[in-house]
């Protein structure tokens, strides 16, 4: 690409890894978003966008900017990564494309149809046990416990030993970002985790008709190797517990700030979905992420040089003003179409109507029950590399 005109790069002093970050990413949004386009990150060496029209221009262009060096901070093609890169969401065309069919036909509508009697089911039960009980953690006692029962259940995961889930969820969105402390945290027993999680993957260790075993039918059908087929599997259990249970604590804070919000759902159960969309939009719980230049390009006349790591901020971009009114407002009743909670582009959420499911049906069911949602203690803000929620949320759900 010739480039005539260059722009004098914007740097900025924000550490998009700091604790004070994370406990309150959103004023830095703001002069991140403010400072350009693109702004260099003195700290880490790293691009940024923040502007969603730059977000989404960047994941449209999986050519310029790719995912096969990893989505994190690092670049594995050059310091190699902590664990063998994901079949999907580190995988550029083409072999992307044929691993993501794979997955998206296992995800189809029809697949997620034959899974939401037994999702309502479960959300009953669990919301029988939290109506009414009196102080609990809003994360443990509920936005954890529905993905790891319904969740782990649909891929078809052994029961014992599923309290590895979580600390798995912890290594790969932590392993995003720096070598930090929180990255050495969440690495402190990954030999116990990782081998857990490996058996847990393989086709013996699966029950026969769940979402996992699924995939394995393509071995048997000679288009991919048992090992493949394990990785593939892998990419269920990487993405899909953490993000759930973070956005449905994200759901619980929002209700519990905005009750008249709360009050519009009890009333229309219809809106759940929407609401959940808001949500989305509005506490991202998948906040950043990385592309990496595979040539000398520019964004909005600043050069970048290839292998340059671009920091994505989807949850800025969720909050631009240049896009929406009023954008620090959370308002269920808003459009939040084009929201990039859940990516964009070819690497976009492959198990987002999963997680819609899983949010849809439990927030239906405590909207039946549960008048009021109060927070009934200091809430423990969760300092992660990528992620945002809470560590520790007291909650009572009053019937
Ligand atoms: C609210 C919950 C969820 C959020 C916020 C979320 C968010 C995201 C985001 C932002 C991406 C794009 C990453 C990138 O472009 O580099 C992504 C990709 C992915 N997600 Fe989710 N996700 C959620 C739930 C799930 C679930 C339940 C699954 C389980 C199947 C899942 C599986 C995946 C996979 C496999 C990818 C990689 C797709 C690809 O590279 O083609 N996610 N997710």
């Amino acid at each position: 690409m010739i480039i005539d005109t260059l722009e004098k790069p914007t740097s900025s002093a924000i550490d998009p890894f700091s604790p004070d970050y994370f406990r309150d990413p959103y004023p830095f949004h703001v002069q991140l978003r403010d400072a350009g386009p693109v702004v260099w990150l003195e700290k880490w060496g790293v691009w940024a966008v923040a502007r969603f029209e730059q977000v989404q221009a960047v994941l449209g262009d999986w050519r310029t900017y790719c995912s096969s060096a990893g989505v994190g901070i690092v670049n594995e093609k050059k310091m190699g990564g902590w664990r063998k890169p994901s079949a999907l969401l580190e995988k550029d065309p083409p072999e992307h494309t044929a691993n993501r069919a794979i997955v998206s036909r296992i995800l189809s509508p029809a697949a997620l149809r034959a899974l939401r009697a037994t999702f309502e089911r479960e959300a009953e039960v669990l919301v029988d046990r939290v109506v009414g009980a009196g102080d609990l953690d809003g994360m443990a006692d509920f936005s954890e416990a529905f993905p790891m029962k319904v969740f782990a259940d649909a891929v078809g995961v052994p029961v014992e030993g599923r309290h590895h889930l979580v600390p798995w969820g912890n290594m790969v969105f932590n392993g995003m970002g720096p070598r930090n402390a929180l990255f050495d945290r969440a690495m402190a027993n990954a030999d116990e985790v990782t081998a857990w999680i490996t058996a847990a993957c393989k086709r013996e260790n699966l029950t026969p008709d769940g979402l996992g075993a699924q995939v394995y039918t393509h071995v048997e059908a000679g288009e991919i190797s048992a090992d493949h087929a394990a990785l593939l599997v892998r990419s269920f259990l990487s993405a899909g517990v953490d993000t759930t249970t973070f956005a449905i604590g994200n759901a619980l804070f929002c209700f519990a700030m905005h009750p008249e919000q709360w009050d519009v759902v009890r009333e229309n159960p219809g809106k759940v979905k929407q609401a959940f969309e808001e949500i989305m939009r509005f506490e991202s719980p998948f906040q950043t992420f990385f592309r990496t230049a595979t040539c000398d390009t520019e964004i909005a006349g600043t050069a970048i040089p290839q292998d340059s790591k671009v920091l994505i901020s989807v949850a800025a971009a969720n909050r631009d003003p240049r896009k929406w009114c009023n954008p620090d407002t959370f308002d269920i009743g808003r459009s939040t179409v084009g929201h990039v909670g859940f990516g964009a582009g070819i690497h976009g959420c492959v198990g987002q109507m999963i997680a819609r499911l899983e949010v849809e049906v439990l927030l239906t069911a405590l909207a039946k029950r549960a008048k009021r949602i109060e927070i009934c203690g200091e809430p423990e803000r969760l300092l992660h590399n990528t992620l945002r929620s809470f560590e520790k949320l007291p909650v009572r759900f009053h019937a």
